[in-house]
């Protein structure tokens, strides 16, 4: 039987500690699939596309890793039909903790079957996050130490393309 997980998120963009946590996922599951919610409620910087291609782009080191999207609809009902019994989300701070807890408590109502498990990165990413990583790039600050150089080039392209506007 393969260990199968999935690893959720937005992923706007995708950087090193995300790319932390998926390699600790790798080293205890058989497969990976990495899971970009399109995410309708949360406005993003990249498109689903330039989502994709960037996250396709920095896993593609790994065999046993896949890349999905999931346009719409509840990430349990994705689970239960993608034969996946566990969820992988990556816990930075305690702050993050609470809401993790209550997505991985409904997310077990909604399919008894599936167990979250939480990574945590390694330390020099606990300030890590997209949403900083988009403000300090947009705003022309250097965020080479915490994303991909395939992210970065992104981030460079979609500020040229912005003239400086997060
Ligand atoms: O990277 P993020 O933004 O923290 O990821 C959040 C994500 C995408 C995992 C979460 O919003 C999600 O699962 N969305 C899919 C819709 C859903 O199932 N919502 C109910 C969660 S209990």
């Amino acid at each position: 039987m393969i260990n199968k997980a999935i690893y959720p998120g937005t992923f706007d963009p995708f950087t090193n500690g995300h790319l932390d946590v998926l390699e600790r996922a790798v080293n205890i599951f058989d497969r990976v699939d990495v899971v970009m919610a399109e995410n309708s409620q949360k406005h993003t910087l990249f498109s689903v596309e330039e989502r994709m291609t960037m996250i396709r782009e920095v896993v593609s080191v790994f065999p046993n890793v896949g890349v999905d999207v999931l346009h719409d609809g509840l990430l349990a009902d994705y689970a239960r039909s993608a034969g996946a019994k566990v969820i992988v989300r990556g816990v930075r701070q305690v702050k993050d903790f609470e809401y993790e807890l209550q997505m991985s408590l409904l997310n077990r109502h909604l399919y008894p079957e599936v167990t979250t498990v939480f990574l945590m990165p390694n330390v020099k990413y606990t300030y890590v996050a997209s949403s900083i990583i988009r403000e300090v790039a947009m705003l022309g600050g250097d965020v080479s130490k915490f994303v991909h150089p395939y992210v970065l080039e992104m981030l460079s392209k979609k500020r040229e393309g912005r003239k400086g506007r997060i």
